[in-house]
């Protein structure tokens, strides 16, 4: 006879009797995973980039964790980069600033188990500090740049405006772009490191010119080597009031909804003008999640956006006076009596 039972701790138990004879055997279910959810949530179980994988320890520490959430609208943000990546290792991710790229891009990495290397090319990083250099005589004394250590151990390449990259990097870049290529370090004896079956590469770009100075339009090798585009929009934009944005901010901060949904309009406003080249920079959640902590700590609205969303669009008075006429059209003055 065989009994089973379901025990409290996730296991089951079978027992067999005969002949004078008894048998327990216990089989322990593992119980679900965080990531495991994640996975389940977001719809990327048939999409593992982490197999086979393994890692250095050293790397451990460079696993995103603690990502919040994404939340969108049914655009399935995270399912199409994850999906992207597993058939053609690369994908290109352009939206304006504030949309979530990066956070998405280290969610990913999350649930993949993955290293993330990230790069943003619009800042000065030396050809040295990512591909290696010498620090002192003899070959011993190699020090390997950050885009050859992704090439060596595999994890996430972020290279964060793509479009700003410098000639010299993206030269060298190219020839690893081919999914099955190999950088060759002609500084170091021409080693050759193949790239690692696990490494994998997300570029972004803002379509929306940074403070008006106008953007450069992407290298074309690059371009040609990204087989999946993925468009990305804020939540809340012009018109459109996102319940989803306005329900997240007041779970994150404990503000009413009715507040919540008033701090959204303001920013959907900014973000229409910054799309249209009015503003130099709009809100992203973060920015009205900080902004909300800050009315949740029991300033007025229209006082805690001066130190938020007003100051940091600009230091330009001009441009300051645009943003706190649009709060004000939605807050009032702020110097109304508390109701
Ligand atoms: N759809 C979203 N869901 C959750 N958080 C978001 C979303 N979009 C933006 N954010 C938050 O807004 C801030 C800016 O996002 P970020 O990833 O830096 O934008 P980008 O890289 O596109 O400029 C971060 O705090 C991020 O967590
Ligand atoms: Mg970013």
């Amino acid at each position: 006879m065989i009994l089973e039972q379901e025990t409290k701790d996730h296991s089951f138990v079978a027992k067999a009797e005969g002949a004078g004879t008894r048998l327990t055997v216990k089989l322990s279910v593992a119980p679900k995973t965080g990531i495991q959810s994640l996975k389940e949530r977001y719809n990327t179980i048939k999409y593992d980039l982490g197999t086979g994988y393994s890692y250095p320890d050293s790397l451990k520490s460079m696993i995103p964790s603690n990502v919040p959430d994404y939340v969108d609208e049914g655009e399935n943000y995270v399912e199409k980069i994850t999906r992207a990546l597993f058939y053609f290792k690369q994908c290109a991710l352009i939206g304006p600033s504030g949309t979530g790229k990066t956070h998405i891009v280290y969610l990913v990495a999350k649930m993949a188990g993955l290293p993330l290397w990230e790069i943003n090319c619009g800042l000065q990083t030396s050809v040295y500090d990512l591909f290696g250099k010498f620090v002192g005589l003899g070959k011993e004394n190699w020090v390997d740049g950050l885009i050859v250590s992704w090439c060596r151990y595999g994890g996430i390449l972020y290279l964060d405006e793509a479009n700003m990259m410098k000639q010299d990097i993206a030269t060298r870049l190219n020839p690893i772009l081919d999914t099955r290529g190999h950088m060759v370090l002609t500084e170091k004896d021409n080693e050759i490191i193949p790239r690692h079956p696990n490494g994998y590469v997300v570029i972004s770009m803002n379509p929306y010119s940074a403070e008006f100075a106008g953007t450069k339009p992407l290298n074309a090798a690059f371009r040609r080597r990204m087989s999946v585009w993925v468009d990305f929009d804020y939540l809340s934009v012009g018109p459109k009031i996102s319940k989803r944005e306005v329900t997240m901010i007041a779970e994150r901060t404990n503000i009413p909804m009715p507040t919540t949904e008033r701090m959204v309009r303001v920013a959907a406003d900014m973000r229409k003008r910054y799309k249209n080249g009015d503003l130099p920079y709009a809100p992203s959640v973060g920015d009205v999640v900080n902004w909300a902590t800050l009315v949740g700590d029991g300033l007025n609205p229209t006082k805690a956006a001066e130190e938020t969303i007003i100051s940091m669009t600009s230091d330009d008075p001009e441009v300051q006076g645009t943003v706190r006429r649009i709060v004000q059209m939605v807050f009032g003055s702020g110097t109304e009596r508390p109701a």
